[in-house]
């Protein structure tokens, strides 16, 4: 396990490569250029998710030079996620928002150490907001501690759920019977275009609870030790624990919810692993 001081160190690292990230962006928001398509027409990258990423993992390797890295932007097949402390990369999360300035948007850098998330710090400059999550020692937004609201169950709840950057039939179809089978048991639903930030708003309190499908391990590394050390829970899907690399997630704020929202979602989506 690194000792609490190397933690540190990794902490500090993480935090000013996020405000450089964001000024990148800001740099770069509204004048998007070279934009191409991935995995789907609406599963974008930019120049700045890729220079991002790149000024991201140039500077992990020279101030940790025997740490991994993982990153959205030069993910190619499996990943290799071993128990080495591993950097787990979105340069821009919400890239769909940041194409029509739209402001959720951020950079998401998460940190595990024998395949656990122990540090996640998420930076929107756009909403002005730097979320800072380390395993024992709670989560801040721009320094101020936050936990997730008291829910007394689902028909009280604000959720956020995404579509997703996938348009297969198969999985709209069963996307669309999840929201079916939830919308009506709960206060609203909203979309916010951005994993990272969706995990976020249940730590701070604004969401109740956030599920999704397809989304990947850099979407949700950094944002679920965010929520988890604000006080909340994350799982699969189905409730059972939550494995990173099978592209689903239900994060709550507390455990009620959890067992509620799973047991609403009829229809659980299996897909590629990450
Ligand atoms: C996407 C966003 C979006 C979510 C997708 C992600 P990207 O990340 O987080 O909200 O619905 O599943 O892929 O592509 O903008 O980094």
């Amino acid at each position: 396990m690194a000792s609490s001081s190397h933690l540190d160190v990794c902490q500090k690292v993480a935090i000013e490569l996020a405000l450089q990230a964001g000024q990148m962006m800001l740099a770069a928001s509204g004048r998007s250029r070279n934009i191409d398509q991935k995995e789907s027409m609406v599963d974008l990258v930019t120049e700045t998710d890729k220079g991002i990423e790149a000024m991201l993992f140039s500077e992990i390797k020279k101030k940790f030079p025997e740490h991994k890295t993982i990153g959205e932007e030069s993910h190619h097949g499996k990943a290799e996620w071993t128990d080495e402390p591993t950097w787990i990369i979105d340069p821009v999360d919400g890239t769909m928002n940041f194409v029509h300035t739209f402001p959720f948007a951020c950079v998401s850098i998460g940190l595990t150490i024998k395949k656990e998330p122990v540090l996640g710090v998420v930076f929107s400059p756009f909403l002005d907001k730097l979320y800072v999550g380390r395993k024992g020692r709670g989560s801040t937004c721009n320094g101020k501690p936050i936990s997730v609201r008291a829910c007394s169950g689902l028909s009280q709840a604000l959720l956020v759920t995404e579509l997703g950057s996938g348009r297969e039939e198969d999985r709209i179809k069963a996307i669309c019977d999840n929201f079916k089978a939830v919308a009506f048991k709960v206060h609203g639903i909203r979309a916010q275009g951005s994993a990272a930030l969706n995990l976020c708003s249940v730590a701070h309190g604004y969401a109740d609870g956030y599920y999704e499908f397809g989304l990947h391990c850099w979407d949700m590394c950094a944002g679920m030790i965010i929520l988890t050390e604000a006080g909340g829970v994350v799982s699969d899907t189905t409730g059972s624990p939550l494995d990173i690399m099978a592209r689903r997630i239900l994060a709550t704020g507390n455990q009620t919810v959890a067992q509620q929202l799973a047991d609403s979602l009829v229809s659980h989506i299996e897909l590629e692993r990450d």
